[in-house]
């Protein structure tokens, strides 16, 4: 267990804090895992207080399998082809529900495995406008893993993840899972005070996710939803004045830190992480729409700035996409949920809030986009 900051007491206490710290960085990791905290037992086999698990081929595993640095590849969004009437994708007994005025929808009706082409281009147009779906009773769970995977590869090749577990034989599916009786959560929170870590997906890659499908496989009774902000919105939102300052200023995002704390816990690197610069306003290649893209898990520097500057600027950024309740949702999962999010245009965080013991369990696919790039300033 962690010793708590609170303690103050021998300097083996101060240094493991230190130490803890200093590997952080800003990097907030609330859902670490690694094969000794995956307890794999309980899992195929269920316990005395928890069923085994629902969909045990998903369950992760960490191989020492090294990945050489992606190279760049031509992107193509299949949004540029939809009929923006959704012939293909809403059609009669099918119902779409906003979650907010701002942000997300619920909808009901659509088997997204069974969609034809036209209704997955349908898909990626809808998904950006609407900025996150969750669609209810999928099936996606339950089709063999690699029919799941040709599904999602329609937008684009599948980013395999620097450190995180995935299905034997499936590097390409990025696993999120907390074992039943698992009690870190707890822990947790002796040293933190919120679990929440907005961000978008690996934007420390050269060419990060567009459009990002994450299914529920097994879940607690209640808890662990899953926040989202709509960062165009959150560009909209601020004035003409400093939105035309912030055009033209590009940041620097790390994959260091995430890879420094799996390594501190004795999990795996399958790459040799990078940094990358992006701008700080890109441009949705189908809508045209501006939106921020920096977020506090792995955005650090703003290029040109002095590190004092660069922190104001970003810290107000994060504040103002934190604080801003009001373009954001709260999907709540369901057994047969598919979530749905354009990660260029989104920031979302996971909640760590149950505490009970139970199960968590969700599966990523997660295609890789273009190379976020900004358009200019239009007032
Ligand atoms: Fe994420």
């Amino acid at each position: 267990m962690a010793p708590s900051l609170v303690e103050n007491g021998t300097n083996n206490t101060a240094e493991v804090a230190y130490l803890k710290d200093r590997r952080q960085a800003n990097y907030k990791e609330a859902f670490q895992q690694a094969a000794d905290t995956t307890q794999y037992e309980t899992e195929i086999n269920g316990s005395e207080t928890a069923p085994p698990a629902k969909y045990p081929h998903y369950l992760p595993y960490w191989d020492d399998v090294k990945y050489p640095p992606y190279e760049p590849f031509e992107a193509y969004d299949h949004g540029r082809d939809a009929d923006p009437t959704f012939p293909n994708l809403i059609k009669e007994g099918v119902n779409v529900k906003d979650l907010t005025a701002n942000i997300g929808a619920e909808v009901t009706g659509v088997q997204l495995s069974k969609l034809s082409r036209a209704g997955q281009d349908e898909l990626a147009l809808f998904v950006a406008q609407k900025k996150v779906v969750a669609f209810r009773n999928q099936d996606l769970a339950d089709l063999p893993i690699q029919e799941a995977l040709d599904f999602a590869e329609y937008y684009g090749p599948s980013h395999i993840h620097q450190t995180s577990g995935a299905p034997k034989g499936f590097p390409r599916v990025h696993l999120v899972h907390r074992s039943a009786n698992d009690t870190t959560a707890k822990t947790y929170f002796e040293e933190r005070t919120n679990s929440i870590t907005w961000h978008s997906d690996v934007t420390f890659e050269l060419q990060p996710p567009g459009t990002t499908f994450l299914y529920l496989l097994d879940g607690p009774t209640a808890g662990g939803d899953t926040l989202f902000g709509n960062m165009a919105v959150a560009y909209q939102r601020l004035s003409p004045e400093f939105r035309k300052r912030l055009h033209g200023l590009s940041a620097v995002h790390s994959g260091h830190e995430q890879v420094q704390a799996s390594i501190a816990r004795g999990s795996i690197a399958r790459r040799e992480p990078i940094s990358t610069i992006h701008p700080i306003v890109r441009t949705h290649p189908v809508t045209g729409e501006k939106a921020l893209f920096v977020n506090p898990q792995f955005t650090r520097r703003i290029v040109g700035y002095k590190k004092e500057e660069s922190d104001f600027l970003l810290k107000f950024l994060y504040d103002h996409i934190a604080l801003s309740a009001d373009l954001q949702a709260r999907v709540k999962w369901e057994a047969g949920t598919v979530v749905v999010w354009d990660n260029r245009v989104t920031c979302h965080s996971a909640i760590l809030d149950w505490q009970d013991g139970q199960r968590r369990h969700l599966a990523r696919l997660t295609p890789r986009g273009e190379r976020p790039y900004e358009t200019p300033f239009e007032g």
